[in-house]
């Protein structure tokens, strides 16, 4: 008989067959890929310095480890600590950019697919004054391939073009390290 519907998964099965996704530089996988919702899990041991504006809300489950989302808000940043256990539905368009350190984190996450017309952002802050640099906005149709597309445009960019035009300060682009280390120099 043709099954009308998928099966149950045991998620740490799961987990334990798909390991080698959750690990950088990928660092997360689609458990239901042909669902409606987007539910990915997302393992550890990397920091970015992007931050996304999503349209839609998104559902974070800390299941093991520690996390926290770094926040811009309204010209400052912010931050949000997952700590192991935490559940937290983040609203539409709150500027996040998740960090994710430790490696043996692991983090269940809910998006939903976009409604037509709905616009992403990516947007790169300076770490000192946390003035725009340069951003993207995209009406998402594919998650894995659109998003990585906007980061090679900013990654390519020059010295000169990642230079705040507000306090002067050049944002180390994909150095994450050097982004996080003048961002904690200033706040
Ligand atoms: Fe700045």
């Amino acid at each position: 008989m043709e099954l009308q519907y998928g099966l149950p998964k045991n998620l740490m099965g799961w987990v334990e067959a798909n390991r080698d996704k959750l690990r950088p530089p990928v660092n997360n996988a689609a458990i239901f890929p042909d669902g409606n919702y987007i539910i990915n899990m997302v393992g550890g041991g990397n920091t970015r310095t992007d931050f996304h504006d999503n349209p839609t809300e998104e559902i974070f489950y800390q299941i093991r480890g520690t996390a926290y989302l770094n926040i811009w808000d309204r010209g400052k940043f912010d931050r949000i600590d997952l700590k192991e256990g935490d559940v937290f539905l983040q609203p539409p368009h709150l500027q996040h950019s998740p960090q994710r350190p430790d490696p043996n984190g692991l983090c269940f996450l809910v998006e939903l697919k976009r409604p037509k017309g709905a616009i992403d952002a990516l947007n790169w802050y300076c770490p000192k004054c946390a003035g725009l640099v340069w951003g993207a906005s995209m009406e998402l149709t594919d998650l894995v391939a659109d998003l990585p597309r906007t980061y090679e445009v900013f990654y390519a960019l020059s010295d000169a073009e990642r230079t705040c035009k507000h306090c002067g300060t050049v944002h180390p682009g994909k150095d994450y390290a050097a982004w996080h280390a003048i961002h904690a120099a200033n706040h």
